[in-house]
């Protein structure tokens, strides 16, 4: 039994378990979607998007990375949860193995799972000032059989942020390993100081062998839509389309026009997201720090707070209880693989009002203890 199945129908429940915030997709977004339906968008489409999607797309990294990637290297994809699973079948099969540093959002190690391939979990190192990666111990993690390391910056559920000379090194043992990169950066835009976090655009050369996946899902709050993209490098090109083509055979069009507006209108909403997220943040950290018996490390990406609490080893069993007994869902830390099992996370992509509340029953809930 997951948590969420336990305790969804509890009324009143303030759900931070999951990767979503609280707001409905804006209306200027899903306005053009239904103009495209209206419009009889309803026919197959392009297996790699519709032009118009994939030149904003392009457009987009230009303005966010400075980058000149043209469109034709941009694959729309139905959710980056697909993207990350095209990449995967783009580049490992049976027994191949794919370094992941953990904790990591599960999906990612299920997708190799289903290919028949091997997550290679290096643990990241905790201590109160953050999460950090030792390369040597990513260097050591590789054998024959390593075909990719994957890259989540910034980290569900760490809020680990690599910065350029991380990104860079890592880049350095994938080049000189002949290994390609997966970068999830789907929380790039979600970054506490400056407009996004270091990208792998920031390093790369056009050609490195990089598979980028990303989502509209969380910079615009569509994850009901289940649209997501991969750029990579030309040579893949026609492997992925193909994927694409034999898994869902492209994004239902009048979907991707929302998403054009997404990218073309969305950076008030987004940055009105990230504004309400830093708040929480700060919120929901600086009540539990007081209990003096938490420990997490704020996170300078992505919108959870992952933490520890004194004296409860067993956070399935804690989280359960909370439903019980605090009202509030958490997501239990062992879920996000080998070094989480001590762990809760708390997503607070939340109106600041809802946040104080569910901060306050769980410090109450605390203290009783
Ligand atoms: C690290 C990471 N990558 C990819 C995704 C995929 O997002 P979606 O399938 O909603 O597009 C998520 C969602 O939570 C995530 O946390």
């Amino acid at each position: 039994m997951t948590v969420i199945n336990y305790g969804q129908l509890k009324p009143g429940l303030i759900p931070l378990w999951t990767g979503e915030g609280d707001l409905p997709t804006p209306s200027f977004i899903h306005k053009a979607a239904t103009k495209g339906l209206e419009d009889g968008e309803t026919f197959y489409t392009w297996q790699r998007g519709i032009p118009e999607l994939r030149q904003a797309l392009s457009d987009y990294h230009k303005r966010i990375y400075s980058k000149d990637i043209p469109a034709e290297r941009f694959f729309v994809t139905g959710s980056g949860m697909q993207a990350i699973q095209i990449a995967v079948q783009a580049i490992a099969g049976k027994d191949d193995e794919v370094i992941v540093p953990s904790p990591i959002w599960p999906n990612i190690s299920a997708a190799l799972g289903i290919m028949g391939a091997k997550p290679v979990h290096v643990p990241f190192d905790f201590s109160q000032n953050g999460w950090s990666l030792d390369l040597d111990k990513i260097e050591s993690a590789i054998s024959s059989k390593t075909k990719a390391i994957f890259v989540n910056s910034p980290g569900n559920p760490t809020g680990w942020m690599a910065d350029r000379d991380t990104l860079r090194k890592i880049l350095d043992i994938a080049r000189k390993h002949g290994l390609w990169i997966i970068a999830d950066e789907v929380y790039s835009r979600y970054v506490y100081e400056g407009d996004r976090a270091p990208s792998y655009y920031d390093v790369a050369d056009d050609d490195d062998r990089i598979l980028y996946v990303n989502t509209f899902s969380k910079n615009w709050a569509m994850t009901g839509w289940r649209v997501g993209w991969i750029s990579a490098p030309t040579e893949i090109g026609n492997v992925l389309e193909n994927l694409i083509q034999y898994s869902t055979s492209g994004v239902a069009a009048f979907m991707q026009r929302g998403c054009v507006e997404a990218l073309l209108h969305g950076e008030e909403f987004l940055h009105s997201q990230r504004q309400k997220a830093m708040q929480s943040r700060d919120i929901l950290a600086g009540a539990l720090m007081s209990t003096g018996r938490v420990q997490c490390a704020i996170p300078q990406g992505a919108f959870y707070l992952y933490f520890t609490v004194e004296g409860f080893a067993d956070t399935m069993k804690l989280a359960l209880q909370l439903v019980d007994e605090a009202n509030v869902g958490l997501a239990p830390g062992g879920t996000f693989g080998p070094g989480g099992a001590n762990f809760l996370r708390a997503c607070f992509l939340r109106d600041a009002v809802e946040i104080t509340t569910a901060a306050e029953r769980l410090v109450n809930w605390f203290d009783r203890q």
